[in-house]
């Protein structure tokens, strides 16, 4: 081979092509080496210290015994350590408490996030913006009123609005009026006279309240008394699409009423009750929840 090679003096493996492109023998930089004797140093040594070698029932333990789930549970504890003094302070206050403390505040949103994503998001949202057919949490308008004890209520004993289907009971053009005129006040007009004489006569007025706003009884300390009615008084529609077929459709078939299958379905599951959230967890979600929207 040597004597054909075209590159005399060269140190090359003989293995030419294209005529001029060939292997060489030349050694390694010297960096190059001492790193890759570094980095099989370094494998032999976790080897010996970290769990490494499968064997035929498991695999090596290692001389510091680490393990990945015994680091996760370290975790864990130290999170656990820091919350629990936050959470033995919680359980003696009410929610309202809580609000009153701007530190307390601030630990029970951080520490309900989770929380909320579990058990509530999926109906209203990750961010409590609401979704079709499902209220918004994150605004100051609420149907059962938005006061912390109030929330503690809906969220712990749950809420299941109702309204009697109105279409064997009123006349078509009557729906239709009604419809019209609380698109009317959705849209932030007052409302005709002939449409609020109709709302008084019909009842509507018993549940959705002397200024179409679904506030029944206004007590002296702010809070208020509702059925679950809606206002008309905003331009949040409670059910999809909104606007004036949607009015006239809960209209005629009412919501939540049973053997009417047509009805409007508004069911929030009570997760305080049922077991589903302990005493703590309502409380905490009511703080969350509150801090959202603002309440009343
Ligand atoms: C299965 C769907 C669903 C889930 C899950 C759910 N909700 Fe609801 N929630 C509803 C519906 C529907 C309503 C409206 C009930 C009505 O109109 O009568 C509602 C109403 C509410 C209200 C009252 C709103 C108002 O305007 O007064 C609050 C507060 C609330 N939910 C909080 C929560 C929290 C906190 C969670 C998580 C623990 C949660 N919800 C989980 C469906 C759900
Ligand atoms: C017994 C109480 C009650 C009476 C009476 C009543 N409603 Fe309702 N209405 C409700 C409740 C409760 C809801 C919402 C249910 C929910 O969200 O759970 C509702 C919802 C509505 C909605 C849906 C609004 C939206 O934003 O999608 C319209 C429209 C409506 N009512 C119109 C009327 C009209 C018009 C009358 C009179 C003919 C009337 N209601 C009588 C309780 C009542």
């Amino acid at each position: 081979m040597a004597e054909n090679d075209p590159f005399p003096g060269e140190d090359n493996t003989g293995h030419i092509w294209d005529g001029n492109l060939r292997e060489l023998r030349n050694p390694p930089p010297r960096w190059w080496m001492l790193g890759l004797w570094a980095s099989i140093l370094f494998v032999v040594g976790y080897g010996i210290l970290y769990p490494f070698w499968p064997t035929a029932d498991g695999y090596t333990k290692g001389l510091l015994g680490w393990t990945q789930i015994e680091e996760y549970r370290r975790g864990v504890a130290q999170v656990e350590a820091v919350r629990a003094p936050f959470e033995e302070r919680i359980r003696g206050l009410t929610a309202a408490d809580i609000l009153a403390d701007p530190e307390l505040t601030q630990y029970t949103v951080a520490s309900s996030k989770v929380l909320f994503g579990d058990n509530c998001s999926a109906c209203h949202g990750s961010g409590g913006q609401g979704n079709p057919g499902y209220p918004i949490l994150a605004d100051d308008y609420w149907q059962y009123g938005g006061t912390p004890a109030k929330l503690v209520e809906s969220i712990g004993q749950g809420r299941q609005g109702s309204m009697p289907a109105h279409g064997e009971i009123l006349s078509a053009t009557e729906i239709d009026r009604l419809a019209r005129f609380v698109t009317e006040l959705k849209s932030g007009e007052p409302g005709a006279e002939d449409g609020w004489s109709l709302y008084r006569a019909k009842g509507c007025v018993a549940c959705h309240g002397q200024e179409g706003d679904g506030v029944v009884v206004r007590l002296p300390n702010g809070d208020v008394i509702t059925v679950g009615a809606p206002s008309f008084r905003n331009g949040i529609w409670r059910f999809a699409p909104g606007g004036y077929e949607s009015a006239r459709y809960t209209i005629t078939h009412g919501v939540n009423q049973p053997g009417r299958p047509g009805s409007r379905e508004a069911v929030m599951p009570d997760f305080g009750a049922s077991g589903r959230l302990g005493e703590q967890e309502v409380k905490k979600l009511a703080v969350y929840v509150h801090q959202l929207g603002g309440g009343l």
